[in-house]
């Protein structure tokens, strides 16, 4: 765990200068980037964006009742993002979601041109059949207008210590390349592909379904989708344009706007 720890040491100004970040915060050590940052939400002297990183969480979540492990060599952020300032109304989120999963998959697509990147709706990002990054949106009850995004990258990380159920369903950039990565340079290049596609959809130029079907990875396949509501299984048709993932079942077309999502096929 410790031989990362240097690579993650984040140049605050640097990462001001070049990319959409007003303010940022980095630390050695915390429970979870996104718990701090939505206890943060709500202060008013936050300019946002504002990044809060850590090299290592001692209590990192995932989605659901899911909790994220992680080594040192794991990109580890939130950005709390003031949805207003960025011109995108409430109706748009559920593509923001999406959008902030395609930049991670563009962002490693550059990295690493010869290795297969997928997208799991609504917004895990796959290297050939295994995760490598997962995306946890979260709201403050304070700051309805604001949004917490944190993201879990696998840059460098290194899974002979991880769970056993994580060892056949995870991977990294380094173990699909037997390359080493800088953790400051991930970060930087990531956020800058990401204020690209935050300005395309502001202004309306995206088409978030051409640029996300390239990369799906359930397309054509048989998915079971669970949420609060039950379960659904049938053929995966892609996304809608509002981000709905598309499945066939019992003769129609289903939109599916939430849910734990798993190929069975
Ligand atoms: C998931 O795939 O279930 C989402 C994982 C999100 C993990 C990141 S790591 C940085 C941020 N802080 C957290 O506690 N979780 C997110």
């Amino acid at each position: 765990m410790k031989q990362d720890r240097e690579a993650a040491v984040i140049d605050i100004d640097h990462l001001i200068a070049e990319t959409f970040i007003c303010q940022a915060q980095w630390h050695g050590e915390l429970p979870s980037t996104n718990t701090r940052a939505i206890e943060l939400a709500a202060d008013s002297k936050i300019a946002t964006p504002f990044l809060i990183g850590a090299t290592e969480q001692t209590a990192g979540r995932g989605r659901g009742s899911n909790r994220w492990w992680a080594t040192g060599g794991t990109l580890m952020f939130s950005v709390l993002l003031d949805m207003q300032s960025l011109g995108l109304p409430q109706v748009e989120w559920p593509r923001f979601s999406l959008g902030t999963a395609l930049s991670v998959a563009e962002t490693i697509e550059a990295f690493l041109p010869n290795v297969a990147v997928g997208l799991k709706w609504p917004n895990d990002v796959w290297l050939g059949s295994r995760k490598t990054c997962g995306i946890l949106i979260e709201q403050s009850d304070r700051a309805p207008g604001r949004l917490v995004v944190g993201i879990g990258l696998n840059v460098n990380t290194q899974f002979n210590s991880a769970p056993e159920e994580l060892r056949s369903i995870a991977t990294s950039l380094a173990g699909e390349s037997s390359q080493q990565f800088s953790l400051p340079d991930v970060l930087v290049r990531l956020l800058q592909r990401w204020e690209i596609n935050i300005d395309q959809q502001r202004n309306g130029e995206w088409d978030l379904c051409r640029l996300w079907s390239r990369l799906c990875v359930l397309t054509g396949r048989i998915v079971r989708v669970t949420s609060a509501t039950g379960e659904l299984t049938g053929v995966c048709l892609g996304i809608a344009d509002d981000g709905a993932l598309r499945v066939a079942a019992q003769g129609e077309t289903h939109h599916c706007y939430a849910g734990t999502v798993r190929p069975i096929d």
